[in-house]
């Protein structure tokens, strides 16, 4: 179990598995919070990578997200979020440390996601966890206005006590990981 899995008393959230009895609520949360439509396939990755993703409730009530997907030692994140009643009530940072926690597990290098260049709130609220822009993409959105896309990525070097945040400087390459994720959305 990871640490994130307990409930935790501060945020008043807690985070449950994926599965067939609640993938449906995954997919409601996806279409309030996100401006993508994701495909079948998304869903079936999901159901079949049950420790890549999470559910946070409160008060028992579905409210927020995560699924991710582990590639060549990089931790993808595909979603997160939660309702917009539910912002700044530290389910965000629930579901941040368990993709954290997660990364350690997998032993990965590097966290990663995108962004709409648009979206300053996730992008201050990833700041704050020690993400870096490593990347502008123009037209990474086909669908969305702004077209163009932020990389964030947070690296994780595993030592013998705790991960440390390395600040980088993008270098404009691009990533296999984001070529597979063409398969499971239908926007990008
Ligand atoms: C980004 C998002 C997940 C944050 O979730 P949240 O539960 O509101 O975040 P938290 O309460 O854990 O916030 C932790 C810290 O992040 C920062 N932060 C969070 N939201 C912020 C905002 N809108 N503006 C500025 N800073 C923000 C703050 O420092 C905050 O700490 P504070 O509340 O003590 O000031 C949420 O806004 C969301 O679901 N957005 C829509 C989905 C999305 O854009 N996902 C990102 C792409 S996958």
């Amino acid at each position: 179990m990871l640490a994130a899995d307990v409930k935790d008393a501060r945020s008043g959230s807690e985070l449950v598995k994926i599965d067939k009895s609640n993938i449906m609520q995954l997919k409601l949360l996806n279409a309030s919070i996100l401006p993508i439509h994701y495909t079948p396939k998304f869903y079936q990755y999901v159901l079949q990578n049950p420790n890549c993703s999470r559910l946070a409730m409160w008060c028992g009530k579905y409210v927020g997200m995560v699924c991710c997907k582990v590639d060549s030692n990089i931790l993808y994140i595909m979603t997160l979020g939660c309702l917009v009643l539910y912002r700044r009530k530290k389910i965000g940072t629930k579901l941040l440390n368990f993709v954290l926690d997660l990364s350690k597990a997998e032993k990965c290098t590097a966290v990663q996601l995108h962004v709409q260049s648009s979206n300053s709130d996730a992008v201050e609220f990833y700041e704050k966890f020690g993400f870096c822009v490593k990347d502008n993409i123009d037209n990474y959105y086909r669908y969305l206005k702004p077209t163009s896309a932020l990389l964030l990525e947070r690296l994780i070097v595993p030592s013998n006590s705790e991960q440390q945040v390395i600040v980088t400087s993008g270098d404009g390459g691009m990533d296999p990981i984001e070529e597979k994720l063409v398969e499971l959305s239908s926007d990008k």
